[in-house]
């Protein structure tokens, strides 16, 4: 958890934004390139990485696990002990706020003879880990506070791991990564079967290390199969840009009127572009420029002009691709014209706080008209035609509860708005996007200290 103090900052009207910019490495694939370089026999060299916490606390844990991770120029190398090789940590491991990083190392902790003990900060704390917990404990891991779903979490792992097939019951690329990477160590081969698609990052980086992995199809459904005993060899990642943190400065540029922005270098892998699919149907211009390979993933540079844009309704079946982007996106369909519905988000409320209702607070504080009817998401677009447009009042203080994309969607609310948009805690932006600020600032956007208004 950040040890900083909370830090509250406020977003206000701004001039046309501009700039050709870079934002930080993948958080997906930066927790990735770590967790298996642990696991590879030998060197992995890591560029891009973000250096965000969320990622800094997945290279505690490993170094606590026998890994040693260092930074030499702008390049991370984890030297790493093979499949089976980590050791037991001394101390608690703490992944403060991440989801990801502790999801997916419980896979590989399920693999090995020792005990852990998980610890993270408040907002980790209230989130289900019985989700992965499930299907790790079928394989042969123990919990030792049985019946328990929450951190803190002791378990411990086995050097004979059975393999298994398992069915997601939820979209959760977390859980698909968990099972897939305890079943490295298991005897035989190990599925996950996902009846709608989500990331696919780790299926791509473990044949990268070398690992045998199958994808094809069980009744309709994507089945991906990983032999077990699995040896991984070290190898060199280049992260690519996050495309989840690129959407905040696309959705600024969106709602800034003369903005003209390219960001470059960002993944556009298409399990993970639904935002801006979402984006071309309210009529946004955005493209993307110079696509091409980067690493074994499709990489592109987005330019964005300021748009008029119209609601929509988003499909449930997209939510997947798109799952880290709705608090940004409704921020956005405030500035549209007419209603946005957003449909399928129960996930949302186990993230790093109950998006979809703090997401609808905020909007609520600032002056948006924002419903929730069961999983949707419903934000009534202040633009009330041409000519005619109402704006985003603003003038609201949001609550981040301890969530990074709250805090940093409600400030990209601010950029167009009337007044002010406060938000109670700018320190959690840390978490996945150290540099959202300067950067922002860099493009011209308008930050000041609440207390300034
Ligand atoms: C992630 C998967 C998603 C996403 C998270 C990162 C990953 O979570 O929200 O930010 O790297 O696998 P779920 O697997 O819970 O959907």
């Amino acid at each position: 958890m950040s040890n900083a103090p909370p830090s509250p900052l406020s977003a206000g009207k701004s001039p046309a934004l501009s700039g050709r910019v870079r934002v930080p490495g993948d958080k997906s694939i930066s927790h990735r390139a770590l967790l298996l370089g642990a696991i590879a026999i030998g060197r992995t060299s890591i560029g891009g990485l973000l250096e965000g916490e969320d990622v800094l606390n997945t290279a505690k844990a490993v170094e606590a696990m026998g890994c040693p991770v260092r930074k030499s120029g702008s390049t991370w190398e984890v030297l790493g002990r093979g499949v089976g090789g980590l050791a037991e940590p001394e101390g608690d491991i703490d992944y403060g706020n991440s989801g990801t990083g502790l999801r997916l190392m419980m896979g590989l902790v399920a693999g090995h003879d020792m005990r852990v003990r998980f610890v993270g900060d408040p907002s980790l704390s209230r989130r289900p880990m019985g989700r992965v917990l499930g299907p790790l404990t079928l394989m042969g891991l123990e919990v030792e506070e049985q019946g328990r779903q929450t951190l803190p979490l002791t378990v411990r792992g086995t050097c004979n791991l059975l393999p298994i097939a398992y069915r997601l019951p939820v979209a959760s690329a977390q859980i698909k990564s968990a099972v897939l990477l305890a079943g490295l160590h298991a005897a035989g081969s190990t599925t996950v079967i996902e009846p709608e698609a989500t990331r696919d990052h780790t299926e791509r980086m473990l044949r990268h290390f070398g690992a045998v992995v199958s994808v094809g199809e069980r009744d309709g459904a994507r089945a991906i199969t990983v032999d077990g005993d699995a040896e991984l060899e070290g190898r060199r990642v280049n992260v690519p840009g996050d495309p989840s943190s690129a959407a905040f400065l696309v959705a600024a540029a969106l709602i800034v009127p003369g903005s003209e922005v390219v960001i470059e270098g960002v993944l556009v892998n298409p399990t993970r572009t639904g935002f801006y699919v979402t984006l071309q149907q309210m009529g946004a211009d955005v493209v993307f420029q110079n696509e091409r390979e980067e690493g074994g993933e499709p990489v592109a540079d987005i330019r964005v002009r300021h748009s008029r844009l119209r609601g929509v309704r988003v499909p449930p079946g997209r939510a997947p691709s798109m799952i880290d982007e709705y608090p940004v996106l409704a921020c956005l369909a405030a500035y549209a014209e007419g209603e946005t519905r957003m449909e399928g988000l129960a996930e949302l409320t186990v993230k790093e706080s109950d998006r979809l209702a703090a997401t609808a607070a905020g909007l609520a504080a600032n002056g948006v008209a924002a419903k929730v009817e069961g999983d949707t998401l419903i934000v009534e677009g202040q633009d009330a035609g041409r000519g005619a447009g109402k704006g985003v009042r603003g003038g609201g203080l949001v609550a981040t509860h301890l969530d990074h994309r709250i805090a940093m969607a409600f400030l990209t609310l601010g950029l167009g708005a009337e007044r002010p948009v406060g938000v109670d805690d700018a320190a959690v932006i840390a978490t996945s996007f150290p540099e959202f600020r300067p950067l922002m600032e860099g493009l011209g956007a308008a930050f000041t200290l609440p207390e300034a208004r």
